[in-house]
């Protein structure tokens, strides 16, 4: 693992301690960021169109997609199991006020099933850290969005080195304790939280990596408190330096 690539062994290993997370995710994901996270989702929704059609990439359990409201939205995810947990969760949320359903789809950032120019707006939350090859994930995000149309990642990157020590030591004892009780094992899947957060690159790193696949207005902060950061980049215009992906 580095902060480019996963190989596909531990992927798989991630895949499966991600999928054990399911019956307490949203639950320990409050604690661990003493409730941050809806606003932060609630951030990105802001930042997404308000109509056409919306990607989001990696959506878990359904705890982001299920309060987008109106827009026409599809969510992606490898996971079978994560895909069957979200559809009724979302899909009953958007019947009851009365949008479209969601369109659930299997697959990875790295290969999406989706025409090129085919998305409003692309979202990913707590997803691209463990995209087994985030800068192919990244090109095909590039491909399917449309000229002008904007990318909103969400992920617990460090600003610099010691940051990190200080996250590090936040998922390991904070996090861990509580998942320890939760889980009532000491041997839980949150473990991989830190291990991938570990290996994760700093926000500029990305920021460097959204440029050189060809985004433009390309932006990365942290979040407050600083536990998360946000990175915002364009497809180019139509003959504005528009790339081969375009
Ligand atoms: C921690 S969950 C995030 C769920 C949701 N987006 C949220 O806001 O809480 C991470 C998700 O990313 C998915 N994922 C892992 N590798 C991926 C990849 N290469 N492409 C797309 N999704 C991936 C996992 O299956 C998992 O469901």
């Amino acid at each position: 693992m580095d902060t480019e690539t996963i190989d596909s062994e531990e992927w798989d290993e991630l895949m499966l301690n991600l999928e054990a997370t399911i019956p307490v995710y949203d639950r320990i994901n409050r604690f661990a960021t003493l409730g941050q996270v809806k606003k932060w989702r609630g951030l990105v929704r802001q930042k997404m169109p308000a109509e056409g059609r919306i990607l989001e990439v990696g959506c878990g359990p359904g705890s982001f997609a299920e309060d987008v409201v109106g827009t026409d939205l599809v969510c992606l995810d490898p996971s079978a199991l994560m895909l069957a947990t979200a559809e009724p969760r979302v899909n009953a949320c958007r019947t009851e006020r009365g949008d479209s359903l969601v369109e659930f789809v299997e697959g990875k950032a790295e290969e999406l099933p989706f025409e090129d120019n085919s998305f409003d707006g692309v979202c990913s939350l707590f997803s691209f850290r463990d995209w087994y090859d985030k800068r192919a994930g990244l090109s095909q995000v590039l491909r399917v969005l449309k000229p002008g149309a904007k990318v909103v990642i969400v992920d617990p990157a460090k600003m610099n080195q010691l940051h990190g020590f200080f996250g590090w030591m936040w998922m390991r004892i904070w996090v861990g304790a509580y998942a320890r009780i939760v889980c009532k094992t000491s041997d839980h899947p949150w473990k991989w939280l830190t291990k991938t957060y570990v290996h994760f690159g700093t926000t500029k790193d990305y920021i460097r990596m959204l440029e050189e696949v060809g985004f433009v207005q390309v932006k990365g902060k942290a979040i407050f408190p600083g536990m998360a950061t946000i990175w915002e980049a364009h497809k180019p215009e139509l003959g504005k330096g528009c790339c081969s992906n375009c």
